[in-house]
């Protein structure tokens, strides 16, 4: 099973991206998750941009999301939205397949007691206008990052460690139904 993961963030000392190189380690042998490049490089999106001339950046960044059996998104909130990177990278797929019933994950990590449940809750409503299957069992918002990854960004809480073992199995099921 291939699933892609894509970082909100493009901080080097991303708690999102920490997270999803988290989920990456541990996941199941026969769960493949990838991370994808950092979004710092995709261009802002306009519609007057014809499929034809979409940068190969964009056209490749989407295949691989279009390819893949599930997507896990982890988003940074920033001032109660989610990030401009991330929005854009969103917009891009909007008159695109990739993500029409795609499964797909979101998870949250903030430095705040929230956990970003307003960036979270904006993605559900995001991701539903375009036809994705947001997995909400598997989803997750992240409280207090700083209690929960080491200086070097290792994710050292068990509890989270524990709730990414679940939400994985809740991704594989929605999947296994999805192909059945
Ligand atoms: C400009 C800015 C705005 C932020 N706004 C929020 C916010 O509205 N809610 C929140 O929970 N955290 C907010 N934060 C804190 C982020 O949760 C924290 O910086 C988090 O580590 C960002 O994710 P990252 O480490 O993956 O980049 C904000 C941080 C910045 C830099």
């Amino acid at each position: 099973m291939d699933i892609v993961a894509l970082s909100g963030s493009v901080s080097n000392k991303s708690y999102n991206t920490a997270l999803l190189n988290a989920i990456s380690q541990l996941s199941p042998d026969h769960i493949n998750v990838t991370v994808l490049e950092s979004l710092q490089n995709i261009p802002t999106f306009s519609p007057d941009i014809e499929d034809q001339l979409m940068p190969e950046l964009v056209a490749s960044f989407i295949d691989k999301i279009r390819r893949a059996d599930g997507l896990i998104i982890c988003a940074p909130e920033y001032a109660h939205g989610i990030s401009g990177v991330l929005k854009n990278a969103l917009d891009w797929m909007v008159s695109s397949d990739a993500l029409v019933l795609k499964p797909v994950v979101i998870m949250t990590v903030s430095t705040s007691g929230l956990g970003g449940v307003r960036a979270f809750s904006s993605l559900v409503q995001i991701l539903s206008a375009m036809n994705s299957h947001v997995v909400i069992d598997a989803s997750l918002c992240i409280p207090y990052a700083k209690l929960k990854f080491d200086d070097s960004l290792n994710l050292v809480d068990e509890i989270t460690i524990k709730a990414i073992d679940v939400s994985l199995l809740s991704l594989e099921r929605t999947i296994d139904q999805r192909n059945a």
